[in-house]
């Protein structure tokens, strides 16, 4: 038995006091909206109480699926390394940026930087440079390999859109198919949700063309972020439907509108054609400040 968390969208506060010059432009709104977040029940008491329920599972690795900072000042990246740490230590943590980490394109590479145990593959020398091409990465855990994806592209005011990019999908093609002949479950860590329908501003603009990739090379699992809502969609592959499910932000709590605070346990067991999935959600519910077990359901394998 394998046991994965994965927990989203911290949107660790507050943000660090900054240079006017660094706030003009598109951080300006994205402060403005931090702070109106906060003031509807969005903070660090309920992420602590959160993670201290998370700390206190048993778990074999922490996904994290992006959006820890909020304007991308750098500042915030080292609260994100802070974070990241708190969870584990990096071989047992692994983080993919979200539309956050790289909000303006002066920032694109702090998480690179700043977060680079985290998110390296397992054949990458500590030390060397990562850039878009270091993605997808993979990590060998056991029975479960975790392939980061990056769909962190800096956007114009007003949008928090995505994409993989033509290269990264090709790439990730050959990978989950070389993962399928080492018989690992490969679980794929995306930003962006790859189903559902949402306006153009905040979609990821080549989901059909990741689909498809998920859909010809397969995959056991596909974690996102982003919508800060509970999700539970399906990639139909040669006869199976893969799971792809997101999670609400770790940082909100149980009044939040999108939806109250969660992460996800997932129990994998089996082997190569035999795999079976468990998943736990824990956090809050409306109007309910605990955190406890809200949810579980088999969406691998007969219950
Ligand atoms: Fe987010
Ligand atoms: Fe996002």
């Amino acid at each position: 038995m394998f046991v994965l968390a994965h927990l989203s969208d911290p949107h660790l506060g507050p943000i660090p006091e900054a240079r006017i010059s660094e706030l003009l432009g598109k951080r300006f709104f994205g402060m403005m909206n931090w702070i109106g977040a906060r003031r509807r029940n969005f903070g660090q008491a309920t992420l602590a109480a959160l993670l201290t329920d998370l700390l206190a599972q048993p778990t074999d690795h922490i996904a994290v699926t992006g959006d820890l900072v909020n304007v991308s000042l750098p500042a915030e990246f080292d609260t994100g390394a802070t974070f990241l740490a708190s969870l584990g230590t990096p071989d047992k943590v692994t983080v993919i940026p979200g539309n956050h980490d790289t909000y303006v394109h002066s920032a694109l590479s702090y998480h690179l930087e700043h977060w680079a145990p985290f998110l390296s593959g397992d054949e990458t020398h500590p030390g060397t440079p990562l850039d878009r091409e270091s993605f997808p990465f993979v990590r060998r855990r056991g029975p479960v390999a975790i392939v980061g994806v990056s769909t962190a592209v800096p956007t114009a005011y007003f949008l928090a859109s995505g994409e993989v990019g033509g290269a990264q999908l090709e790439r990730l093609r050959g990978i989950l198919h070389e993962l399928k002949k080492e018989g690992l479950f490969r679980v794929v860590m995306i930003h962006h949700p790859p189903v559902g329908e949402r306006h153009y501003h905040r979609d990821l603009r080549d989901a059909e063309a990741f689909r498809r990739v998920i859909s010809e090379a397969g995959a056991e699992l596909v974690l996102h972020g982003h919508d800060h809502r509970a999700s539970l969609g399906r990639i139909s592959s040669n006869g199976e439907l893969i799971p792809v499910v997101g999670v609400p932000s770790a940082s909100a709590g149980p009044e939040d509108g999108r939806g109250a605070g969660r992460y996800n346990l997932y129990r994998i067991s089996g082997e190569p054609g035999a795999w079976a999935c468990i998943m736990e959600s824990r956090g809050y519910a409306p109007g309910d400040a605990t955190v406890q077990l809200r949810d579980t359901r088999q969406i691998i394998g007969l219950p």
